[in-house]
């Protein structure tokens, strides 16, 4: 099923006019079922056409083992289709009852130091208990048999949030199935210890029994058996979400998706969604602002652009956000006026068809009552409720930028998996070589800079943009190797940071005699330069430049080869060391970035990157803190204007501006509003 198929139909799917999903998760079993009737009204009045149900409604649905009880799920789907509100349904595998958890304890997942955690919270499963994919598939199969053909249901939620409370799991079943897992893999215990390189530490392995999950040991464990059960967590996670989702599509033609967690993907909860998002119909994600970032409208930006990554550029579905405050942060810091409508149009203009939330009402008891809600525990009266009302009619105002895309983006910045989740493991240089902070301070200069980026994986076909980013790529298939190689050779623009191309896909040192050693063993020849011993900095330790100003967290001692140093420290360990480095190879250029740059510092190179490849901002002289993002469809275009900050914000840009119905030219966006412009003419060719 393509993913056009998808847009098109949940924007138009009844015949009515294209519109944004708008809406979010609706447990309307929370609450006595008079309350339901009022849940519907006040939906229509908000504009809500979307909800998924029935998320975590397991333990209601089948209150015994096969024995099932559908009538309030009849009722709740019949009176939002009565009240034209869609169904988004899902399968409600993500929260198994007590009464499974306590017939089938063996279900339950284990951690690391042995402790196998107890039910009560939701997740509580592991994903290779035989007990839970039976169960998961049979109440799949009651719901989807049930609702196949119900008309509110126009789309499929698998689970949710998969490994976000029980990944990875080290009990027994996972340890079974991580040996053959292994096996597939290695196909004999020769390759397994070769690739593990278990000659280190007396670990050679001599029968497929003693190999175990990386439980808590002494010390260390094994880097290369640690990345592996990340690998197969992931893959096992995916099996069940796999099945679930067969189940479905064999009786029903909607689309089928999961929620993701954007970037917390790392070690912890291993989910390798660019592998995953194969498997989606729709691409749908969650995002939650952290109050402590203080620019985390930035961290959204970056999330949507990996999301719309996911998607391959394709539009793709926020399913979750926060109408104001979460629940599980030290400070829960409600939202400011406008922001919602802010970080919801953000979301829309980086590829999302829609804007959805955690959840329709703020829930009255449970672990998450002080959740916000699109309803909040103050009822209509209150800044929130007005704000749900007025994004419903701004989503109304702009539903012609459905099906449409962010196209033309001509930088790429690379997140793979395998190298986020290799720089992640322990006994590393340098606790602050961090993949997804160096990845934030790159994506964050291009944001000032104006300039969208996609956020791709090394082995995506990346011909088509002028420049490449690969920031601590610090583990470098092969493949991923010869793809870079190639797009340098063929003309692209390509910058490496350090802690990059160091391990192969075993997390071994990448060694290259060939070149007389040296780091960053894979790019040695594409950038030029050879270096001999890392030097990691010490805590706010800085550096200085002859160019780019500071350098903090890393630097190395070695040498150019045959590139050109655009800078060199001149203090600290390796002062005379390349620091920026800049090498021709075949009709394209590779630089190297040897140190974390300053903000300024980064923000010039930036510049120079971008003018040398050719790429242009959004729109020019953008006021700091407005964001401006374009998406197109069939040769129209739509230019989504956030403001950020506090003073208002002058914008060269003629057009008509859908949610005030105004004529801009130019446009003005007030401190912290947001602003859609429909195109009169196209710009020149940015992205
Ligand atoms: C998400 C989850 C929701 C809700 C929300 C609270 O991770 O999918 O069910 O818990 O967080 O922010």
């Amino acid at each position: 099923m393509s993913m056009d198929y998808v847009t098109s139909r949940l924007a138009t799917e009844d015949g009515g006019p294209a519109r944004l999903a708008y809406g979010g998760d609706y447990n309307p079993e929370q609450w006595p079922e008079e309350v339901w009737q009022e849940d519907v009204q006040l939906m229509r009045e908000a504009g809500v056409n979307l909800v998924s149900v029935g998320i975590f409604s397991w333990a209601l649905l089948e209150p015994a083992e096969g024995e099932y009880e559908f009538g309030w799920l009849d009722r709740v789907l019949d009176l939002l289709h009565a009240n034209g509100i869609r169904v988004d349904l899902a399968n409600a595998t993500a929260s198994p009852p007590p009464w499974f958890s306590h017939k089938y304890p063996q279900s339950l997942p284990v951690r690391a130091d042995g402790v196998q955690l107890g039910y009560g919270s939701r997740q509580a499963f592991s994903a290779n208990s035989p007990e839970y994919r039976r169960a998961a598939a049979a109440l799949t199969q009651q719901i989807v048999d049930r609702y196949a053909d119900h008309p509110a249901v126009v789309m499929w939620h698998v689970h949710n949030e998969y490994g976000c409370h029980n990944q990875p799991d080290y009990g027994g079943y996972s340890a079974a199935a991580f040996r053959v897992w292994l096996e597939r893999r290695y196909k004999s215990l020769e390759g397994l210890n070769a690739a593990w390189g278990t000659a280190f530490w007396s670990q050679h392995y001599y029968s497929w029994e003693e190999v175990q999950p990386p439980r808590i040991s002494g010390t260390w464990v094994n880097p290369t058996q640690q990345l592996d059960f990340a690998r197969f967590s992931s893959d096992a996670l995916l099996e069940c979400y796999q099945a679930e989702a067969e189940i479905i599509r064999a009786r029903s033609p909607h689309p089928v998706t999961t929620n993701f967690m954007g970037f917390n993907m790392g070690l912890q909860a291993p989910v390798d969604y660019w592998r995953w998002s194969r498997d989606m119909d729709i691409v749908s994600n969650d995002h939650y602002l952290i109050a402590d970032d203080e620019r985390n409208f930035q961290h959204l930006a970056m999330t949507a652009d990996l999301t719309r990554g996911w998607a391959q550029g394709k539009p793709w579905l926020l399913m979750e956000h926060s109408t104001s405050a979460v629940n599980w942060q030290p400070r829960n810091v409600a939202k400011a006026p406008g922001e919602m409508l802010r970080n919801s149009l953000q979301h829309v203009a980086r590829g999302s068809d829609g804007a959805l939330f955690f959840q329709w009402r703020a829930s009255r008891a449970g672990a998450e009552k002080y959740h916000s809600g699109m309803l909040p525990h103050a009822g209509t009266d209150s800044k929130v409720w007005r704000e749900v009302v007025q994004l419903g009619k701004a989503l109304q105002s702009i539903a012609e930028v459905v099906g449409s895309v962010v196209e033309g983006v001509q930088v790429a910045i690379l997140h793979d998996t395998d190298a986020r989740w290799a720089s992640e493991l322990d006994s590393h240089p340098s606790v602050d070589a961090d993949a997804l902070a160096e990845t934030r301070r790159w994506h964050d200069a291009f944001y000032r800079a104006g300039i969208t980026t996609d956020i791709r994986q090394s082995t995506d076909d990346l011909s088509g943009y002028r420049l490449v980013i690969a920031p601590m790529l610090y583990l470098v298939t092969d493949e991923g190797h010869a793809n870079l190689e190639g797009f340098v050779r063929n003309g692209g623009d390509l910058v490496v940071t350090y802690f990059s191309g160091i391990v192969d896909e075993n997390d071994a040192i990448r060694l290259a005699p060939a070149a007389g050693g040296g780091y960053p063993g894979a790019f040695l020849d594409l950038l030029g330069v050879r270096m001999e011993e890392f030097f990691p900095l010490r805590s706010g330790e800085q550096v200085q430049l002859d160019g780019y100003g500071t350098g903090s967290r890393w630097s190395e001692l070695g040498r150019t080869t045959t590139a050109e140093a655009l800078a060199v420290f001149t203090s600290g360990p390796v002062a005379g060391s390349p620091a920026v480095t800049r090498n021709k190879a075949g009709s394209g250029t590779a630089y190297y970035v040897a140190t974390t740059l300053g903000t300024e510092g980064l923000d010039r190179l930036v510049q120079e990157l971008a003018e040398g490849a050719g790429v242009e901002p959004v729109l020019p002289d953008l006021p700091p803190d407005v964001e401006a993002v374009r998406r197109s469809r069939d040769g129209q275009s739509w230019i989504f204007v956030l403001n950020h900050g506090a003073d208002e914000a002058v914008v060269q840009v003629q057009g008509t501006e859908l949610i005030g119905g105004t004529e801009a030219n130019p446009l003005r966006v007030p401190g912290g509003g947001s602003a859609v412009v429909r195109l009169q003419s196209q710009p020149k060719d940015a992205a």
